[in-house]
């Protein structure tokens, strides 16, 4: 494993998303990526007030789930249940911005993992880019004032001034 690491080429398709669990160390590798993770959520202006005061249970949660989405068993949803993590983050307020700067902290968190083959950080990264916007819950803070539906005018609303 230890040669594997940062090699640009190195992606190998060859390794399926079950395999990412055993093949960055399991469990422990996935609290590593998290701990790197909310060392940064900790001191980001957006995100850490989103966050309640013990971190500790989120961090234990967020781990669990993505060993378990990697391929580790029922290590998440023994004690949490199907995930349904469109539900629990309703009570966050997750704007375009919010999930931008979670991809990104997340992502930057990936890349510290360099232990780890480049072909699992490269699943976690696709994972990242396209799982993050599917929690999206809010429109951003400037664009509260859509058109109406019975606004549009009869040739469409591609047609008016609105930008
Ligand atoms: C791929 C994207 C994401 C994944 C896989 C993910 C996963 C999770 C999981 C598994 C939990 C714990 C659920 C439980 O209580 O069992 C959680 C909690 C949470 N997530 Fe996410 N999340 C993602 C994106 C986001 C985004 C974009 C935000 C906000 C911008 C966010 C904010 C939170 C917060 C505030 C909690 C509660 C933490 C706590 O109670 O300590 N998450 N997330």
């Amino acid at each position: 494993m230890s040669d594997h690491r940062d090699a640009p080429d190195d992606a190998r398709p060859g390794l399926a998303a079950h395999e990412v669990h055993d093949a960055v160390g399991g469990l422990p590798a996935f609290r590593r990526l998290v701990g790197s993770f909310y060392a940064k959520v900790e001191r980001d202006e957006v995100l850490r007030p989103m966050y309640p005061d013990d971190l500790e249970p989120g961090k234990d949660h967020l781990a669990r789930f993505l060993a378990q989405y990697w391929g580790g068993g029922d290590v998440y949803s023994a004690d949490r249940g199907h995930p349904r993590l469109r539900l629990r983050h309703a009570p966050f307020s997750i704007t375009p911005e919010a999930a931008g700067r979670w991809a990104e902290l997340m992502t930057a968190a990936v890349h510290e993992q360099t232990d780890w083959p480049a072909a699992a950080r490269d699943h976690l990264l696709a994972y990242v880019r396209t799982a993050t916007p599917t929690l999206i819950n809010q429109l951003p803070a400037d664009a509260r004032t859509l058109p109406r539906q019975d606004d549009a005018s009869p040739t469409g609303p591609d047609t008016g001034s609105a930008t």
